[in-house]
């Protein structure tokens, strides 16, 4: 035998109910009871307000309230699974307090409105933390680039994972910087879109009771209200803000990690990873693993995949409230768990690795990353830079493993007759850079 149901009335008491648990979400939406309790606590108030329940009616569940909130804080609260799920089972709570006048809570109100303000709750507290997050790993990141500009740190810049030419390691740090701007851009511009109240939707059409919808918003600090009702209930747009957002983040954080695991290896050897985020293999006493940094890199995958679990879940379904929409839940978390904790470790990662200045100057060493502003000289001599390219092309591929500088005069005049023995000193990394001003560009962009 179930306990008597919420919704018991249509229903025979008569056996267990076989599908409780499958339908049941209380196993993970009781992360939500205190966005559930603050919607409640404000429903309680408004109802009050506009005369619908009696100011000690008001006052009784307010306080029943603060027991439940009390309760499930202390880890003493009685979840109920047969209860299905978090509204539920704070309300059958709420009545053992109180006694019936729980039972007014309710009024004005569905389950369908209500679990979407909780997500709203939620959704825009999470991605204030997020914000957060990102921020931290901005300063991370731009601590790395103030240090390696301080000690005017070069590196060669890759493009197809082959040196090109160099830069500055600072503005390596500050394009990570750059992109995780975009990242809280696109959180606050998700925040937004989560900052609306649905309550006052009731089911799906609305409630013939004289409810003030912006009052509830206004007490729970969200900034608008919907102004549709079958849109109010229906939508988990704004949770799927959060997940693409937060997809976008982890695309970021795993092109991050990967540079990390690259570096860290011998063959680049350009960072030294702290200890604390990485550790050793069970068999090969010498190994050093970038775990933190895999780890990320495959995490991305959970949150692709929360992601696009919303998406197929949200894609069939005609209005208004479904099931369905149960299963954004774990989905959300998920994703914002992953999301909390990679940013946790990227920060940590990034703040106290090692760069390795001489192992990337010897990156540097006769790569030909120069290369460019030869070509770019002989252009501004008057050469069309395809032929200034080609010409820098060949020296490359005449010089072969030797130094340019033991190319003999006849061979330098055999490339090009307007190729001149002082422009071989143009293939200096540090004038590259000079050239381009990158040092002082990095400056400015630090600020
Ligand atoms: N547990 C449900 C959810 O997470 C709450 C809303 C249920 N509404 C309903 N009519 N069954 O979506």
């Amino acid at each position: 035998m179930s306990e008597q149901k919420m919704w018991g009335g249509r229903f025979s008491e008569s056996g267990g109910r076989q599908a409780e648990k499958f339908t049941a979400s209380i196993g993970f939406d009781r992360r939500l009871w205190r966005q559930d309790v603050a919607g409640s606590t404000a429903h309680a108030r408004m109802l009050g307000k506009v005369g619908v329940l009696a100011p000690d009616e008001v006052a009784t569940l307010l306080q029943g309230l603060e027991q439940v909130a009390a309760e499930l804080e202390a880890g003493t609260f009685p979840f109920r699974l047969e209860l299905e799920d978090i509204h539920l089972n704070i309300e059958r709570r709420l009545t053992e307090i109180v006694g019936p006048v729980g039972g007014k809570l309710h009024t004005a109100r569905s389950r369908n409105d209500q679990v979407a303000l909780d997500m709203h709750l939620y959704v825009k507290g999470v991605e204030g933390e997020l914000i957060e997050g990102v921020h931290a790993l901005q300063a991370a990141l731009r601590g790395q680039a103030q240090a390696a500009l301080d000690a005017r740190i070069i590196m060669p810049g890759f493009t197809h994972l082959q040196h090109a030419q160099p830069v500055p390691l600072a503005l390596h740090w500050l394009a990570y910087w750059h992109m995780l701007e975009r990242d809280a851009a696109r959180l606050a511009q998700a925040r937004e879109r989560a900052d609306c109240s649905p309550l006052g939707a009731a089911a799906l059409a609305g409630t013939s009771f004289p409810v003030d919808p912006q009052a509830v918003a206004r007490d729970l600090g969200l900034a608008g209200v919907y102004r549709n009702s079958m849109d109010a209930v229906s939508d988990r747009d704004f949770v799927l803000d959060l997940l693409s957002a937060g997809a976008i983040l982890m695309v970021h954080l795993s092109r991050l990690g990967e540079e990390l695991v690259l570096w860290s290896s011998r063959e680049f050897g350009f960072i030294e990873i702290d200890d604390a985020y990485a550790t050793g293999s069970s068999i090969m006493p010498q190994k050093k693993n970038p775990d933190v940094a895999e780890l990320v890199r495959g995490k991305s995958g959970r949150v692709f995949g929360d992601l696009l679990t919303l998406l197929a879940v949200l894609k069939g379904l005609p209005l208004a409230y479904h099931s369905d929409m149960q299963e954004d839940k774990e989905a959300c978390f998920d994703a914002v768990d992953t999301l909390m904790a990679c940013l946790d470790a990227v920060t940590g990662m990034v703040a106290t690795l090692r760069p390795r200045a001489e192992r990337m100057r010897a990156a540097l060493l006769r790569d030909w990353s120069g290369t460019t502003d030869l070509a770019d000289a002989l252009a501004k001599r008057g050469m069309p830079f395809r032929e200034a390219h080609a010409v820098a092309g060949a020296l490359v591929r005449v010089c072969g493993e030797r130094e340019p500088e033991r190319l003999s005069d006849d061979e330098l005049r055999a490339i090009s007759p307007e190729l001149r023995r002082e422009d071989l000193a143009l293939l200096d990394p540090e004038g590259a850079v000079e050239a381009r001003q990158l040092f002082r560009r990095v400056a400015e962009d630090l600020g």
